[in-house]
């Protein structure tokens, strides 16, 4: 059995992570709230994308009231382009509970961070060790990457059994700093032993401790599950202008990008000819095809390929609401699957 004693990793992370550490906007604050929000937008999206949102939207909604009081159009136009939008629902839901439950205090206990909507225990661990200093491991891919190094262990990272024994392994030697700790794990995980390149080992101030370097295996770490293919979908998108103002809907509440605007969409890639006459079943007239496009975009688990058919119409007519191009810009969150045209337009 090799050595797997990692009780010196936080003197060795620490200093290293004062030294190099990224300064980065949610950094600055041991709020909770703040570090919640940075947390729930990290998860899908690079830390580049992420920092105009998170300024925006905690300058439009400071505080756990503004978020639970926030009407929802408001909301997905602050997250508008992120993705994963039940994200968002989920922020606000879990705000009214803290309003409701906890009085607007946001809880300390890890069992109350977790039972949160929307906080699983990566978010909860992280909240509450770089909130509240609780030896409380995040456990996220960049994590669960460095641990496969540090321990060479090949076992698939995407099993949930590796993702526990990498948390009770990390919660046993959490240092009292344990924020600086997590954020430093994360820190190494996003740099110097990041994902889809060459381990920088000659830099890493875990060397002296990494059984993937040791043993010359680190960079065909972390293994992984054979991914599942994604589910193709065809579909036509419409995009109806008439006089300046574009024909949208909003999608149902539940299931792919609920709650949200799109253009008239329908499945399949309908020709030309079929265009028109679904145009018309959608009870508007058209007046000239303007273009014909082919986009794709893809979700976790699906990719549509869409046909996207620019018409003039002669009516606002239809079960649509005819935005201008303002009021699409200021009210209406466009998903980035349908904002695609929109740009083009
Ligand atoms: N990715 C997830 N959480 C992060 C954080 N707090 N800082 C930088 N990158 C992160």
């Amino acid at each position: 059995m090799e050595n797997r004693d990692l009780s010196a990793l936080p003197a060795l992370l620490l200093p290293w992570y004062r030294e190099h550490r990224r300064e980065l906007p949610w950094r600055q604050t041991k709020e909770p709230y703040p570090i919640w929000l940075s947390e729930i937008m990290l998860q899908q999206t690079r830390v580049e994308a992420v920092k105009g949102y998170y300024a925006r939207f905690l300058a439009a909604l400071p505080t756990v009231q503004a978020l639970a009081a926030c009407d929802d159009d408001t909301l997905h136009k602050l997250w508008e382009g992120l993705g994963y939008y039940s994200r968002v629902r989920n922020l606000k839901k879990a705000a009214q509970v803290i309003v409701e439950r906890y009085d607007g205090e946001f809880p300390r206990a890890y069992s109350d961070v977790l039972a949160l909507p929307g906080i699983g225990e990566y978010t909860a661990g992280a909240i509450c060790s770089i909130a509240f200093d609780q030896p409380t491991p995040a456990v996220d891919g960049n994590v669960l990457r460095v641990f496969a190094r540090l321990t060479d262990d090949p076992s698939p990272i995407d099993l949930p059994a590796v993702k526990a024994r990498t948390r009770a392994s990390l919660a046993a030697v959490y240092p009292k700093e344990a924020g600086e700790f997590t954020q430093a794990l994360m820190e190494l995980g996003a740099t110097l032993c990041g994902p889809n390149r060459k381990p920088e080992c000659e830099h890493c101030p875990c060397r002296a401790i990494c059984l993937g370097f040791r043993n010359g295996t680190a960079e065909a770490l972390p293994v992984k599950s054979p991914k599942k293919e994604r589910r193709q979908e065809d579909r036509t998108v419409f995009i109806f202008r008439c006089d300046g103002r574009y024909a949208l809907e909003k999608r149902p509440e539940k299931g792919l990008l609920a709650g949200l605007w799109q253009f008239p969409n329908v499945p399949g890639h309908l020709t030309t000819a079929q265009a028109l006459s679904q145009a018309e079943r959608m009870g508007l007239r058209p007046r000239e095809i303007l273009r014909e496009v082919e986009r794709k975009h893809i979700f976790t688990h699906i990719q549509w390929n869409m046909k996207g058919i620019y018409l003039e119409v002669s009516e606002t007519a239809g079960s649509y609401r005819w935005l201008s191009e303002q009021e699409i810009e200021a009210q209406a969150a466009l998903p980035t699957a349908f904002r695609l045209f929109w740009e083009e337009r």
